[in-house]
């Protein structure tokens, strides 16, 4: 393989502009070119021919795959349609990044990862929330030692109202409540805590508001083998909020509000901008307490990544089974919400 690499973007959707965001990515990375953008409607193609007027525009799959300088594609559409569009893409010849939610359940994604394998062919999951400012400081104090040993990490986001998002909305489309803010939560908690999972308790609610397929609350409590456990939740029926982050260590803590980043970020290719978080360490005793700022946010290094991969072999930035675990705690809270159990995580 070698540069530019032909690339296309199947999705150019008006919920979040990210099919546009795709397309700047590939746009901004030296050694990766956008050829095509493919969208069912063609109001969405016009829309894309619009910002990039280089490109082809196709509004059915089967054009990108019968483009034989197309040799990547990145999927930005609703989940319950990415298992079926990356099994296409793999048979069709295509390297894949698919969005988060990576799919709607562990079979999927096994289904996705060996089809790839089968097409000899790279899956990345596109967790660019990786790289937000706030995550990657977070990272950066947990790896540095500075807090002791992580044993209790609380991850909270939402608030009280309907959630009404169009396919977001609808369980059969989109996989529930906890996919579409859960695959970021859930992706930096595994990242932050290499270790088996050795169960997953699961607390879902639909009490309030009827007319939407999705819950309106879930949690999942995730334990590790080294005892540390993770609670994420996300909730459209919290009356009260809880900060953004809360971390426990043997040393001290972090709590990130996650309040003061600056709005607006979906309009740009880096992430969130600004904001600070706190930080409190024991040494020798004494209690020290500091606002530490976030690090830069570098969502387009993703991409970089990607280049680096297909083209040097370096790694694959989120790989199919990196993205399977997400799926595989989604699913394993789901059927503790059901069976009361603590449940388990396949692949582990
Ligand atoms: N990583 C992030 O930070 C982030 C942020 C926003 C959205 N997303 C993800 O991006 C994906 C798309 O979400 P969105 O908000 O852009 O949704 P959207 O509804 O705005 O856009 C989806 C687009 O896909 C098109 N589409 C559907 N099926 C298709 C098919 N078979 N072939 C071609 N086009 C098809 C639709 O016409 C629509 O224009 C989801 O997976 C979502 O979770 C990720």
């Amino acid at each position: 393989m070698k540069a530019p690499i032909g690339c296309a973007v199947i999705g150019y959707g008006p919920l979040h502009n990210f099919g546009w965001a795709h397309s700047a990515w590939i746009e901004a990375t030296p050694e990766l070119s956008l050829l095509a953008v493919c969208d069912l409607d063609p109001a969405r193609t016009a829309a894309a021919k619009e910002a990039f007027p280089h490109i082809r525009t196709y509004n059915d799959v089967a054009e990108v795959w019968a483009d034989g300088e197309v040799e990547l594609v990145s999927i930005v559409t609703p989940h319950f349609t990415h298992c079926p569009l990356a099994v296409q893409a793999f048979a069709a010849g295509k390297h894949v990044v698919v969005e988060k939610a990576m799919c709607l359940s562990v079979a999927e994604a096994t289904q996705m990862i060996e089809a790839g394998k089968r097409a000899r062919r790279t899956l990345a999951v596109h967790h660019n929330r990786r790289h937000d400012g706030n995550f990657r400081r977070i990272r950066e104090i947990v790896g540095s030692g500075a807090i002791g040993e992580v044993f209790e990490i609380e991850l909270y986001a939402g608030g009280y109202g309907p959630f009404r998002h169009g396919w977001y909305s609808e369980k059969a489309k989109s996989g529930g409540a906890f996919y579409f803010w859960g695959p970021h939560a859930v992706d930096w908690v595994l990242a932050l805590i290499p270790e088996r999972i050795v169960g997953v308790n699961g607390y879902f609610h639909n009490r309030v508001w009827h007319e939407i397929t999705n819950e309106d609350q879930v949690r999942a409590t995730i334990r590790f083998a080294n005892g540390c456990a993770a609670d994420v939740t996300w909730s459209h029926i919290a009356a009260i909020g809880k900060p953004l982050w809360r971390i426990l260590g043997t040393k001290g803590g972090i709590l990130d509000t996650g309040a003061n980043a600056i709005p607006g970020y979906e309009k740009g290719i880096r992430g969130p901008v600004g904001g600070s978080l706190t930080l409190v360490t024991y040494e020798g005793g004494e209690r020290k307490e500091e606002q530490v700022p976030y690090l830069e946010s570098d969502w387009d290094t993703y991409w970089q990544g990607v280049a680096d991969h297909l083209l040097r072999g370096g790694p694959v930035p989120v790989s199919g089974e990196a993205g399977r675990r997400t799926i595989g705690v989604f699913e394993a809270a789901e059927r503790s919400s059901q069976t009361g159990q603590t449940e388990q995580v396949p692949y582990e």
